[in-house]
C-alpha cells in the first residue's frame, strides 16, 4: 500500500501551539476524571468501617490483573442534576469493556460510592448504551450492583427510560448473553429486577437488599413490621426465596465468585481459533497527533495527518482522489484489521457524499468495518450544489451510512456540525462505537452562523413592523446566542449527554480503535445461543 507522506514539521512552531493546545485540553478532561475519584475516595473510610470495598476497588479485583480496561462514558451527566463542578461526573456508575478471566466483558458498576449509586437521568443512558453494547457486540455483561435505585429528585426523567434497562436484560439473556450479577448492598424497588433478570446471582452476606419494599416502606403501606434480613437479605434470598445462586461472605469472596462464574461459561472456548493478523506500526508516532491537529475547527487541515498517525505502516489507499478532494475515503489496516476510511477535508460537496456512499457500498461488498474520521461544518450550501443535487446526493450518502451492513466507528476529531454528522456516521447513526476528541464540536451549526441566521429573522421581523435595527442592537442580540452555542457544542457539555462514548486523548486513537475493532471481529466470529423467553429461576 502507499504510504502517506507526512507534511508537518514537529519542530515547527504551529505544532508546538497545537500540541499545547490539545494537551491543555486533555488536562482539563484529565481533572474532571480525577475529581470524580476524590468524590469516591471521600467515602473510602465509611465503606472499609462497613466491611466493604469501594466499587472502583470491587471493579479492580473483577478485572483480570494487568490487562486493558476500556472505561466508558466517563463525562457522563457532567454538569447535569446533582453535578456542578464536575465532581459527580459519571453517572454514578463506572462503565467499560475489560478482560473477567481471560474472557472480554461489558462492566457495570454502581458508583454506590457518589450519591449512593443512584441512576441519575444520565446515567439511566450510560446503562442503557452499555446493554446496546453488549447486545450488539455479543459481550457477557457483569454487574456489580450497590444502588438506592433511581435517583427520586430526577425521577421524572427516569421511571420511563429506566424501564427500559429490565426490558434489555430480558432481550440481552433471551439473545445468549449471559449477564452475571454481583449485589454487595441496596438494590431496591425496581432495582430489585436487576439481579432478579440475571442470569447468575451471587449476593453478599449481610450486606445485600433485595426487595421491592423495605421495612419503612413497608410499615406505612401495609403496616406490617420486618426487618431487612427478612425482606431481602443474601441468606434470604439463597435460602427460601432462591433469588440468589450463589452466597457470598463479602465483597472480595463475591467478585471471586463471579470470576468463577464467567470462567466457566466457556465463552472463549466457543469461539473459532482466532488468527493474529502481523502488523507494522505506524511510521508517524501516534503521539504527534497532538502537534499534528489544530484545536479551532476552523482551521482547516488534511485527514490524511490523522490517518499516517494511527494506521499500520501509516499505509492508506486513497479511493477516487482526483474525483472529490474534500471527502477523503481509502483502505488501511489497523493493527491488521482491514479498514475502510472516510474522512473530511472540508464541507461535503455532491461529489463527496456520492463517492462516500459508493465507498460504503464498496466496503459492505467486501466485508471490511469502516471508520468515520469527522470534521465537517456540515454539506455544502449554495445555488450550486442546491443545482448539482447536494440533497439527493447527501440523502445517498445517509442511506449508505444508516443501512451499511459492517461495524462503523466514528472519531469525532474536529467540527461535527450539521446533516454532516449524520452522513458521517454521528450517534443518531448507531456506530458501533463513537469516541470523541477533546476538542471536537458538536452542533446544528456554528454559533456565529446561528447568531447570523437568527440576527436576519430577527432584522427582518423589525423592519415589518416598521423599526430600524442599528448595529449595537444586532451586536446584543447575537452574543447571547454565540455564547449558548459554544456552551452546548463543548465536548464536555456533548459528552455529558452521551452524544459519543467517551472522550479519548487523540495519542490513544490507534489503541482504543484496535481494541474496539477486535471486538467487533469477535462478535462477527461469534455464535451465541438465543433462547425464547430468557432464562427464568423457575
Ligand atoms: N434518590 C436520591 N438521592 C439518593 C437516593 C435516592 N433514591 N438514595 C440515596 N441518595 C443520596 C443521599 O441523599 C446521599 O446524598 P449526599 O451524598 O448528597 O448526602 C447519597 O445518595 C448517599 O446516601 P447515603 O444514605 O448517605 O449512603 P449510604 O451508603 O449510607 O446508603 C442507600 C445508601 C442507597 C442504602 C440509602 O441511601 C437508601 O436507602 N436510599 C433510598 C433507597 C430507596 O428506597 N430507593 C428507592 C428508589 S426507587
Amino acid at each position: 500500500m502507499p504510504r502517506i507522506t507526512s507534511r508537518i514539521d514537529p519542530g515547527s512552531e504551529s505544532f508546538k501551539v497545537n500540541r499545547a493546545d490539545m494537551l491543555a485540553r486533555v488536562s482539563e478532561l484529565r481533572a474532571i476524571e480525577a475529581k470524580v475519584r476524590n468524590t469516591e475516595n471521600q467515602a473510602k473510610e465509611k465503606f472499609h468501617k462497613r466491611g466493604q470495598l469501594l466499587p472502583r476497588e470491587r471493579l479492580m479485583l473483577l478485572l483480570d490483573r494487568g490487562s486493558p480496561f476500556l472505561e466508558l462514558s466517563t463525562l457522563c451527566g457532567y454538569g447535569y442534576h446533582d453535578d456542578s463542578d464536575g465532581s459527580l461526573a459519571g453517572g454514578n456508575s463506572i462503565i467499560g469493556i475489560g478482560y473477567v478471566s481471560g474472557v472480554r466483558c461489558i462492566v457495570f458498576v454502581n458508583n454506590s460510592a457518589i450519591k449512593g449509586g443512584t441512576a441519575s437521568p444520565w446515567g439511566v443512558q450510560k446503562a442503557l448504551r452499555a446493554q446496546a453494547l453488549a447486545l450488539e457486540n455479543k459481550l457477557p455483561m457483569v454487574s456489580l450492583v450497590e444502588s438506592g435505585g433511581a435517583n427520586l429528585m430526577y425521577q421524572q426523567e427516569i421511571f420511563i427510560p429506566g424501564g427500559e434497562t429490565f426490558y434489555n436484560q430480558a432481550r440481552l439473556s433471551a439473545a445468549g448473553i449471559p449477564q452475571v450479577t454481583v449485589v454487595h448492598g441496596s438494590s431496591t424497588a425496581g432495582g430489585a429486577y436487576l439481579p432478579g433478570l440475571s442470569d447468575y446471582v451471587v449476593m453478599v452476606k449481610k450486606k445485600a437488599k433485595v426487595f421491592l419494599a423495605g421495612p419503612p416502606l413497608l410499615k406505612a403501606a401495609t403496616g406490617e413490621v420486618a426487618t431487612d434480613e427478612e425482606l431481602g437479605g443474601a441468606q434470604m434470598h439463597a435460602t427460601v426465596a432462591g433469588t440468589a445462586d450463589y452466597l457470598a461472605e463479602d465483597d472480595a469472596d463475591a467478585i471471586r465468585m463471579a470470576r468463577e462464574i464467567v470462567a466457566k461459561l466457556g465463552w472463549n472456548a466457543q469461539l473459532p481459533p482466532t488468527e493474529r493478523p502481523a502488523y507494522a506500526e505506524p511510521v508517524y508516532s501516534p503521539d504527534e497527533l497532538c502537534g499534528a491537529v489544530p484545536v479551532d475547527y476552523r482551521k482547516p487541515y488534511d485527514c490524511r495527518e490523522v490517518i499516517a498517525r494511527i494506521v499500520d505502516g501509516s499505509e492508506f489507499t486513497g479511493f477516487k482522489d482526483e474525483y472529490d478532494a474534500h471527502t477523503v475515503c481509502g483502505w488501511a489496516n489497523l493493527y491488521g484489521h482491514p479498514l475502510g476510511i472516510i474522512g473530511n477535508n472540508g464541507p461535503i460537496s455532491p461529489q463527496g457524499a456520492t463517492k462516500a456512499a459508493q465507498f460504503i457500498q464498496l466496503c459492505c461488498q467486501k466485508d471490511t468495518p469502516i471508520l468515520y474520521l469527522q470534521n465537517t461544518t456540515g454539506y455544502l450550501v449554495g445555488t450550486q450544489p442546491e443545482q448539482g443535487g447536494i440533497v439527493k446526493h447527501g440523502a445517498k450518502m445517509i442511506q449508505a451510512v444508516a443501512n451499511a451492513t459492517v461495524p462503523q466507528l466514528t472519531v469525532l476529531i474536529g467540527g461535527a456540525f450539521g446533516a454532516g454528522n449524520y452522513g458521517m456516521c454521528g450517534r443518531p447513526f448507531h456506530p458501533r462505537f463513537i469516541f470523541g476528541w477533546p476538542n471536537s464540536r458538536t452542533a446544528v451549526m456554528g454559533g456565529e452562523q446561528a447568531a447570523k441566521v437568527m440576527s436576519i429573522v430577527f432584522g427582518e421581523k423589525l423592519a415589518r413592523q416598521g423599526q430600524v435595527v442599528d448595529e449595537e442592537q444586532l451586536k446584543a442580540f447575537c452574543q447571547p446566542i454565540i455564547d449558548q452555542f459554544d456552551k452546548e457544542s463543548h465536548p464536555f457539555n456533548c459528552s455529558a449527554r452521551m452524544f459519543d462514548d467517551g472522550l479519548i486523548d487523540p495519542r490513544d486513537t490507534r489503541r482504543v480503535l484496535g481494541f474496539a475493532l477486535s471486538v467487533c471481529r469477535e462478535a462477527k466470529r461469534r455464535q451465541v445461543h438465543p433462547n425464547t423467553f430468557g432464562v427464568a429461576r423457575l
